[in-house]
């Protein structure tokens, strides 16, 4: 096997042609493995290649470096780039156009914009560009050219009218990809970065679904001289691995439209990103955080009406909490004048956690006020209960125990008993019973609003989406 291998080998490298178009076999492939891969390589790979025909006859114009340099030769000779390449039947050039998006990024509330990346394709054609296909090649062979055949050819001035910046790659070469068939039709395709401008309406946020717009048209040309059409079957396609952080995965839709403006009409391309917020994030951000935080300033109500540092406490550190999360959320939105759904939110929870404080004040007020008014009224007991001690105790004969005076001083008691015991209950019952309807009633309040606060929204959200 080897030795056949070897007198192969050394048959094809005498063969000069063979040499000559396939230079690669001169790279140290001394080892016999090697060899024989190579050969298996010719022998096996070439009938495929004939039998793929047009494919391969793609790589006859430009293989063979003589019959490429030649028809770029004759396409360039006398060509004007200057020169717009309308038909000669008149009418404007038409240029086709499609978008492939190789991804989206970075779409921020507090800046209204959103980052892609894009290839954009433009078709159209030039009969200036075409050219005799040399005998033997198929028709729809092409001529694939780089930067530099693109930089000598008419280009359409296309433009993203709603970009804050766009650049395009040259790393390693120029992202620019340039086909031309026979017939003079060319495929331009170039790789653009852009930041677009979306205005965002953050009413229903973060149940909402933005609609952001990308604008394509031409700078200088009006519809006399360029008309922008969507490719019939294949406007705009997405990669599939686009993931947003907060949104689901954007879809798009093309429109036509007309930029009507003094000087003309200029045609122009429309695409809409819909991007549907995930919810995930805020249920676990804001929702059940809050509603915990509310449920925990309820605890209040179970403990004594008297226990006031913990009372106090436990209402002034939800307070806080409620605040802090409300401003973290509002720190990563922009300041707008209208009121959003999170707002709603947390200005609801944060009233229901001042309420469940607002009612611990009246508990312990109700309570101080109705003991002081007791303190009173004892008082003024006690004095007369005194002064008829002291009118006993003081008269000259202590010894004598008069029935009449024994009676007064047990009436007397007794008027006191009775009016301690009875005057101090009504205060606490009151501060009990106005706890005892809070644990029901705002527990009943908070769950109302939930209902109708998430039924509202979700039922937006949800309209939103089918639209
Ligand atoms: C290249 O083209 C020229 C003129 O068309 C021809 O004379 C020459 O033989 C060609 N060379 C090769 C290597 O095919
Ligand atoms: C030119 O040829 C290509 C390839 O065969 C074809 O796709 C294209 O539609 C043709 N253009 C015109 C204007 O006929």
């Amino acid at each position: 096997m080897a030795v056949l291998t070897d007198c192969l080998w050394e048959l094809l490298k005498s063969c000069s042609l063979v040499k000559r178009r396939y230079g690669f076999m001169k790279i140290g492939c001394n080892d016999v493995t090697c060899r024989t891969l190579v050969f298996l390589s010719i022998f096996f790979l070439l009938p495929v290649a004939f039998a793929i025909g047009p494919q391969a006859a793609l790589s006859d114009i430009t293989a063979s470096s003589n019959t490429t340099s030649a028809l770029l030769e004759q396409i360039i000779t006398g060509y004007d780039k200057r020169i717009i390449p309308k038909p000669a039947s008149g009418g404007p050039v038409v240029v086709t156009v499609d978008i492939y998006v190789r991804s989206i990024s970075s779409v921020d509330e507090i800046s209204m914009r959103y980052d892609t990346d894009l290839v954009v394709r433009q078709v159209w054609t030039d009969s200036r560009l075409s050219f005799t296909l040399p005998p033997g090649v198929p028709e729809d062979s092409y001529v694939v050219g780089g930067i530099f055949m693109a930089d000598r050819i008419w280009a359409s001035d296309l433009f993203f009218s709603n970009s804050k910046k766009a650049y395009t790659h040259d790393i390693t070469q120029e992202n620019v990809l340039l086909w031309m068939w026979h017939n003079g039709t060319v495929m331009y395709n170039v790789r653009v970065s852009s930041t677009f401008m979306c205005q965002m309406d953050l009413v229903d946020y973060p149940f909402d679904t933005q609609k952001c717009v990308m604008q394509l048209g031409s700078f200088g040309h009006t519809e006399d001289d360029i008309v922008f059409v969507w490719k019939a079957d294949y406007t705009i396609s997405m990669n599939d691995n686009i993931t947003l952080p907060q949104f689901g995965k954007p879809r798009p839709r093309t429109v036509l439209c007309e930029n009507r403006h003094y000087t003309g009409n200029f045609s122009c391309l429309k695409v809409e990103f819909t991007f549907r917020r995930r919810l995930g994030y805020h249920l676990s951000q804001s929702f059940i955080p809050c509603a915990l935080l509310v449920c925990c300033s309820w605890l209040s109500f179970w403990l004594h009406p008297d226990a006031t540092p913990a009372r106090a406490g436990l209402g002034v550190t939800t307070f806080l909490a409620i605040y802090t999360q409300a401003s973290g959320v509002r720190y990563s939105l922009p300041p707008v004048s209208y009121t959003k759904a999170i707002d709603i939110w947390f200005n609801v929870c944060t009233v229901f956690i001042f309420l469940s404080l607002v009612e611990f004040a009246i508990v312990n007020y109700t309570l101080r006020h109705t003991k002081a008014k007791n303190y009173k009224v004892k008082d003024g007991k006690a004095r007369e209960v005194d002064i008829a001690l002291n009118q006993i105790n003081g008269s000259p004969d202590k010894n004598t125990d008069s029935p009449s005076d024994l009676d007064t001083i047990t009436s007397l008691r007794r008027t006191f008993e009775h009016t301690v015991s009875t005057v101090v209950p009504p205060g606490k019952r009151k501060a009990k019973t106005l706890d005892l309807v809070s644990r029901v009633a705002f527990p009943l309040t908070f769950i109302l609003f939930l209902l109708i606060y998430f039924v509202h929204y979700y039922a937006r959200y949800s309209f939103f989406d089918i639209n």
